[in-house]
């Protein structure tokens, strides 16, 4: 697999954005709400490096229903923290279509947060459907499928400590999974 981000760089890029977080937040509380699955791993690497008060909420969206195409969006927010007059992170994998980051934050929107800021750890170039961005990237990446560092090909992967490309062999070799 042709590795796109290794271990060093992805920890110093979760060190850049703890930096500008720190900035923008300094040591106000906030709530870190991280979208189930993809953003596990980022969201344990990002919460050690802060330092003002964090409480943690997860929602789980999942619109890649195994594969690599999309499809519906399906949120489940049954283990969300009432994030009423908080100032909230949403944290994602990565922004690819933008639908994902788009939904969420209006789910949370609704939930009358005091502000809510965005923060994904890839940012896939050109694949952009809507007109929000994200507040915070942590990469960009061209329009390749990847996998690690929580991001899956059909629920696998996700425990790589690097960021790679998935090949077309890998694609058939898992056909079967
Ligand atoms: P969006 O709604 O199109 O922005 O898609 C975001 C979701 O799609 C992410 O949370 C990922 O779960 C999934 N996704 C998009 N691109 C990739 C990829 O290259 N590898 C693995 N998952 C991806
Ligand atoms: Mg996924």
């Amino acid at each position: 697999m042709k590795i796109l981000l290794n271990e060093q760089q992805i920890g110093l890029g979760i060190d850049r954005l703890a930096a500008q977080l720190k900035l923008h937040y300094h040591d106000n509380p906030i709530t870190v709400v991280a979208i189930m699955t993809g953003s596990l791993v980022m969201l344990a690497d990002l919460i050690r490096r802060l330092e003002m008060p964090v409480c943690i909420s997860l929602i789980q969206a999942s619109s890649y229903r195994g594969g690599t195409k999309s499809g519906d969006l399906v949120i489940q927010d049954r283990m969300m923290l009432d994030i009423t007059d908080r100032d909230v992170l949403l944290i994602d994998d990565i922004f690819d279509t933008g639908k994902t980051l788009v939904q969420v934050t209006q789910r949370l929107t609704a939930m009358k947060p005091k502000s809510i800021r965005t923060a994904v750890f890839l940012n896939k170039l050109g694949q952009s459907v809507v007109t929000a961005i994200p507040d915070y990237v942590v990469f960009e990446i061209p329009n390749e499928f990847v996998v690690g560092y929580g991001l899956d090909y059909q629920d696998l992967y996700r425990n790589l400590p690097f960021v790679g490309v998935l090949e077309d062999s890998d694609l058939k070799n898992h056909s079967s999974v």
